[in-house]
């Protein structure tokens, strides 16, 4: 059977951060447990629509992402791996994983997670500088995140990641040092560090753009990456996406099917699925979704054929994130190409100027090209 991962986006949050511009709503402007359960009904209808994909695939990864998974009761999260369960035919090796937020876990929350075979957590810290994290919004302390972190790993959790945030307004490369120090201690099995984007119409890009933050300049945000990638290695946790480092066998599973450009399904407002030369977005206005759910119209706002080119194309910069890079036998295997042929030029150019390297069976990013990936994606794209 043919693999396939799942997503399943969760869009309630305690409050909303500053930068954040993922669709969640905060949970009490909804009449609370009715627009919870309702959300929650909807989307077990929308798996339900798929029974018959989902029973001939092999689901090898299922992922609760949000807004804030742990905001709202286990027992819906557990609810929803059963309806899963039900329908397809799971990998014994399947990864499980929940995002929570430090401050919205519980031990209710917890033994329904485990009793329902999540396996992996993701947990959002962002930075340790405490003053910081009140001014983008975050709900918790460090020590609030020390806390959740250690319930999670007193409760038998094996896999957990975590989130931090570079190039925040006023922080500082001793914050990044901080929070390395911090990963030193907790010992988790994967970080993602992400520099901060100023997504337009959210509370941070209006105090940007009226001039009421400072953000780090670009050199200083170049360091903090710097800083970063080799502070994590030390600590054996090593870098193998642009912004993903994880100890060796812990890589997240889940990710790495979007890296390689593999078939998934998005469940829930505003999810994404590829499968079958196709893509497809759902609707964003959660009241829409449910509505639409309960008299069976479509949720799609988009449905998109993908012909090969375009996908050879995506398959190139989304594989190019990996520090392991693009496997060429296969990309010419499956596309029916011969890749260095085909890319010649391209290939000769970004090598020439030090931004990748080319094996016999692979191409990868140097440490420049992951610097000036954009540049390297654009000179693909130019050649599409
Ligand atoms: C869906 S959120 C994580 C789950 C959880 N709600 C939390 O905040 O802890 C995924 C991650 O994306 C990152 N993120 C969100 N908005 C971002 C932005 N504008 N720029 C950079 N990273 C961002 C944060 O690190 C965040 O933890
Ligand atoms: S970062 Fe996480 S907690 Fe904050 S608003 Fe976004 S999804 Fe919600």
């Amino acid at each position: 059977m043919n693999p396939l991962s799942l997503y399943i986006h969760i869009p309630f949050c305690v409050s909303k951060c500053a930068y954040c511009d993922f669709v969640s709503y905060r949970i009490g402007t909804l009449e609370k447990n009715e627009g919870i359960k309702a959300y929650i009904d909807a989307l077990k209808t929308e798996i339900q629509q798929f029974a018959s994909i989902l029973m001939s695939h092999e689901i090898k990864t299922i992922y609760f992402g949000g807004g804030t998974p742990s905001a709202i009761d286990g027992a819906y999260i557990h609810d929803l791996i059963d309806t899963i369960k039900s329908y397809a035919a799971i990998s014994e090796d399947v990864e499980i994983t929940v995002e929570i937020n430090p401050g919205t876990l519980n031990k209710e929350k917890i033994n329904h997670y485990l009793a329902s075979g999540v396996n992996r957590i993701s947990m959002g810290l962002q930075t340790t500088n405490d003053r910081l994290l009140t001014s983008i919004g975050r709900i918790h302390s460090t020590n609030d995140f020390i806390t959740t972190y250690n319930a999670i790993r007193e409760a038998g959790f094996r896999n957990v990641s975590l989130d931090l945030m570079f190039g925040l307004p006023g922080q500082t490369l001793g914050d990044i040092d901080k929070a390395l120090r911090l990963v030193e201690t907790l010992k988790p099995e994967h970080v993602s560090a992400y520099g901060l984007k100023i997504e337009e119409g959210t509370p941070l890009y209006f105090s940007y753009e009226a001039g009421k933050i400072e953000l780090p300049d670009e050199e200083t945000e170049r360091m903090m990456y710097h800083n970063i990638v080799p502070g994590l290695s030390e600590l054996g946790i090593n870098q193998y996406e642009l912004s993903n480092f994880a100890k060796p066998g812990y890589e997240s599973k889940h990710n790495l099917t979007y890296w390689k450009n593999m078939p998934y399904l998005g469940f829930g407002v505003s999810s994404h699925s590829k499968i079958n030369q196709t893509r497809t977005a759902n609707i964003s206005e959660i009241k829409d979704y449910v509505e639409h759910l309960i008299r069976g119209k479509s949720i799609l706002t988009d449905s998109d054929f993908i012909d090969p080119s375009e996908d050879l194309f995506e398959t190139i910069i989304l594989g190019l994130r990996l520090n392991s890079g693009l496997r060429i036998m296969e990309i010419n295997t499956k596309y029916e190409i011969d890749f260095f042929e085909r890319y010649r030029s391209v290939l000769d150019k970004l090598r020439d100027e030090q931004l990748i390297e080319l094996g016999e069976e692979e191409v990868k990013l140097t440490d420049l090209g992951r610097d000036l990936a954009n540049q390297v994606f654009l000179q693909f794209m130019m050649d599409m």
